[in-house]
């Protein structure tokens, strides 16, 4: 089939490659010329395992294609992905204008039948408002239909997730727009993967309650990790145990410093949007909110209850993106940390195997702030060191060289990697989320 894709960010790039990868003809459409120059040179713009690789393998195949020209978007086929980004406003609410302008180019361009798919996450009833707008900017009396078809990937995971997805969720009006969904996805009915065929608004509705659970999913287990704390568990034991039960699953419970990443605080914040402006009194996810960003100021706490002065520590930093597998900083609890320990005079050295780039816009190197391209170099002469991350690379470290490296063997750790046993027989001051915390001097209370 014919595929065209508007907006080539993460969700449309890696949307564009799969369905190219399933042998569709695709376009894709996106405003911002340096993206693009990149991508038609088969080079991805973001860090995510595979994609670069199949990019390249889609482009001499010839079956992928990139353009600025939106009228060539919309000729070259009768399915088109909205795949535009759509940021909280001020308020927090979403803010729809690329969703908008995407619309209207459509509207301009049309010259047959169109179906219209939403696959940014929008707020429910976006299909309607969409709708709307083509209407009125459409010069000819053309059919369209405009259906919703939100997309679950994860960054780190992203190409795997697309191709093996737990559920397809499609939003349908009409016969014609339900059967067009049934022909692009046969590919994925074939494996078992069910589709799950409703109305829009419950599409909508699905993305933004899925992301807004997950993110509850985590702040619950944060906040159990707090009582752990004070009462002697470890949080991953509670976890584990939770998790056998299938009503409940393991995954998603992973204590830590709390979610950061372009889709969980925007979606939550959206979504609390939402039930206010349709007078539902959702509190319940206000609460994942204010806790997720209180994991940061007490992780900062735990460092000042281990240092009280941070002025002049050598503080090593592991980890950098907001979750591992990716070099995406959006709203990572790292850069809250960092600002926090550079406004108290902390020497950082930073090291991420992605992120060092994206964080240097944010954070430029000087002389106390320095970036390294190896994690036991940037150990060196340092106090303590911050897990920040749950990078592979960092699990799987070799501890005797990190604490030969270190000039005090002390690791605060907000991703729980470390097995306790294996820290304690080495001799680490070791601070985890949800867990004992210990020294082997036995100075810690
Ligand atoms: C999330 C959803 O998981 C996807 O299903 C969804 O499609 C995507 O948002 C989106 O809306 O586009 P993503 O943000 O890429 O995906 O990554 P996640 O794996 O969900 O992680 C989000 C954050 O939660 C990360 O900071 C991660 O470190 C944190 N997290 C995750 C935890 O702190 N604990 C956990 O147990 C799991």
């Amino acid at each position: 089939m014919k595929i065209t894709i508007i907006g080539a960010g993460y969700v449309g790039l890696v949307t564009a490659v799969g369905f190219a990868d399933l042998g569709n003809e695709v376009i894709c459409v996106d405003k911002i010329p340096f993206k693009l120059s990149k991508l038609s040179k088969g080079i991805s713009p973001i860090y995510e395992p595979g994609l670069t690789e199949l990019l390249q393998k889609q482009i001499k195949k010839g079956k992928i294609h990139f353009t600025d020209k939106i009228e060539e978007g919309v000729n070259f086929s009768d399915i088109i992905f909205l795949c535009v980004g759509t940021p909280n406003g001020d308020t927090g609410k979403a803010d729809l204008s690329q969703v908008e302008e995407a619309s209207i180019d459509i509207a301009h361009n049309m010259n047959s039948y169109k179906f219209i798919i939403e696959k940014s996450t929008v707020p429910v009833n976006t299909h309607q408002w969409v709708e709307t707008v083509i209407k009125r900017y459409l010069k000819k009396d053309i059919k369209f239909d405009v259906a919703s078809n939100p997309e679950f990937l994860k960054e780190g995971s992203a190409l795997d997730d697309f191709m093996n997805p737990d559920r397809i969720v499609v939003g349908v009006e009409s016969e014609k727009a339900k059967d067009m969904f049934k022909e692009l996805y046969k590919p994925f009915v074939k494996k078992g993967i069910p589709l799950i065929v409703t109305t829009p608004a419950a599409a909508e509705l699905i993305k933004h309650a899925s992301n807004s659970f997950l993110a509850m999913k985590i702040s619950y287990i944060n906040m159990v990790s707090e009582l752990c704390e004070k009462v002697g568990a470890d949080v991953n034991m509670v976890a584990e145990g939770m998790g056998y039960d299938k009503r409940i699953g393991r995954a998603f419970l992973q204590a830590g410093i709390g979610y950061g990443g372009s889709c969980f605080p925007k979606d939550v914040k959206a979504f609390i949007k939402i039930a206010e402006e349709h007078g539902v009194d959702f509190s319940l996810i206000e609460e994942v909110e204010k806790i997720n960003l209180k994991r940061r100021t007490n992780f900062m706490k735990r460092i000042k209850n281990v240092f009280r002065i941070i002025k002049d520590k050598n503080i090593a930093v592991w980890g950098l993106s907001f979750k591992p597998n990716t070099d995406d900083i959006r709203e990572a609890p790292s850069i809250d940390i960092i600002r926090e320990l550079e406004k108290s005079k902390a020497n950082l050295k930073l090291y991420d195997p992605q992120a060092e780039e994206g964080f240097k816009h944010i954070f430029p190197e000087k002389q106390s702030l320095k970036y390294f391209d190896n994690k036991y170099e940037a150990l060196k002469d340092t106090d303590t060191l911050l897990i920040l991350t749950d990078w592979d690379e960092f699990k799987g470290a070799d501890l005797d060289r990190v604490k030969e490296n270190m000039r005090l063997p002390i690791i605060i750790d907000g991703r729980n990697i470390y097995q306790l046993k294996d820290m304690k027989k080495k001799g680490f001051e070791y601070y985890s989320i949800g867990r004992e915390n210990f020294d082997p001097k036995g100075m810690w209370k």
